[in-house]
C-alpha cells in the first residue's frame, strides 16, 4: 500500500515525521516502511506522498507523477476579498451554468477534508434547471399541503413566518436557483455533522471565485426530510442522510461593497 523507491529515497525522514497515525517507520537502513500489521491503521491521507522531497513514495497506488505540482496561492488580500465579498445569492439568471463550469465545480468536491479521512460523502448535483424546476414545483405543492393541514406549524414552528410567502408562490426553499448540490453523509460517519458543511463551504468559495453565486438552504435540508418521494428522486442512498444543501447559479445581482458584519467576540 506504501511503496518506496530506494533509488530515489533520501532517507530524510520527512515522510514518517509527518505520518499522523505513526505507522510509517524507518527500517534498519532508514528507509520508510509500513509493517503489514499496521496497514489497517493507515488513513491514506497521502501526507507521506505529498511531503517527500524526492518523489520516492507511492501511496495506495498514487504515484508522485499523478499528483498536481504545487501552484501559486492567492495572496492574502485577494483571499480576504473572496471571504469578505461572498454573499448569499437569492436572485439568479434563469439559465444553466456552462458545462465546463459544472465540471470544474464537481472536481473540487474531492478536495475537502473529512474527519478520520473517511471521504465517504456522496454528492448529488442538479445540473439542469429543468430538473430543478421539477423539485421546485413538487416541493412547493408538498409545503402548501403541510401548511394548509396545519402540520407545518407542528413540525417546524420556525417556518411559521414564511408560510404566507409559500402560499403566495414564493420559492423560499430553492430561491429560484437553477442548480443545487446536496451532500449526503453516512449516518454513522465519525464526523457526520461537520463533513458535509466543510465540503460545501470549500465548494462555495471556489464557486464564488468562478463568478458563480451560491446560497445555503437549511430549509431545503428540512423540507426534503418531510417528502420521502422527493428524497428518493434526489437519490439519497440507504444509510445516508442529507447533510447540507447549497443552491447555486449565475447571479442576477451585483454588490457594490463588502458590507461590514457585526464583529464576533474573539478572545485571546
Ligand atoms: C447553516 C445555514 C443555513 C442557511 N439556510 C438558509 C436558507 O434556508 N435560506 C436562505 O435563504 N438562506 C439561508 N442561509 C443564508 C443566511 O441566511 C445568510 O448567510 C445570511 O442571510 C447573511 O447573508 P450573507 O450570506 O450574504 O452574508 C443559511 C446560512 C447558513 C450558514
Amino acid at each position: 500500500m506504501i511503496k518506496v523507491d530506494p533509488e530515489k529515497c533520501l532517507r530524510c525522514g520527512a515522510c514518517f515525521r509527518d505520518c499522523i497515525v505513526e505507522v510509517l517507520k524507518p527500517d534498519e537502513q532508514g528507509f520508510p516502511s509500513l509493517a503489514p500489521e499496521l496497514e489497517k491503521y493507515c488513513l491514506n491521507c497521502q501526507h507521506c506522498l505529498a511531503v517527500c522531497p524526492a518523489g520516492a513514495l507511492t501511496c495506495h497506488g498514487v504515484t508522485p507523477e499523478q499528483c498536481q505540482p504545487i501552484g501559486e496561492l492567492p495572496p492574502p488580500e485577494m483571499m480576504g476579498n473572496l471571504v469578505r465579498q461572498r454573499r448569499s445569492i437569492r436572485q439568479y439568471e434563469n439559465e444553466n451554468l456552462a458545462p465546463e463550469t459544472l465540471v470544474q465545480l464537481k472536481k473540487i468536491l474531492a478536495w475537502s477534508p473529512t474527519g478520520c479521512n473517511v471521504h465517504n460523502l456522496i454528492f448529488r448535483m442538479v445540473d439542469d434547471k429543468e430538473e430543478m424546476e421539477h423539485f421546485r414545483r413538487e416541493m412547493s405543492e408538498s409545503l402548501k399541503f403541510y401548511i394548509r393541514t396545519g402540520l407545518m406549524g407542528l413540525m417546524y414552528p420556525g417556518f411559521k413566518r414564511y408560510m404566507k410567502e409559500v402560499l403566495n408562490g414564493k420559492d423560499v426553499i430553492f430561491r429560484n436557483a437553477p442548480h443545487m448540490i446536496a451532500a449526503f453523509v453516512p449516518k454513522n460517519a465519525p464526523c457526520a455533522e461537520a463533513d458535509p458543511w466543510i465540503a460545501l463551504s470549500y465548494f462555495d468559495l471556489y464557486a464564488q471565485s468562478l463568478g458563480v453565486g451560491t446560497c445555503w438552504s437549511g430549509f431545503a435540508v428540512h423540507a426534503f426530510k418531510w417528502n420521502r418521494r422527493l428524497k428518493k428522486k434526489l437519490g439519497l442512498p440507504k444509510g445516508y442522510r442529507i447533510g447540507a444543501i447549497l443552491l447555486f447559479g449565475k447571479p442576477a445581482v451585483t454588490y457594490q461593497r463588502a458590507a461590514a458584519p457585526e464583529n464576533y467576540l474573539v478572545y485571546s
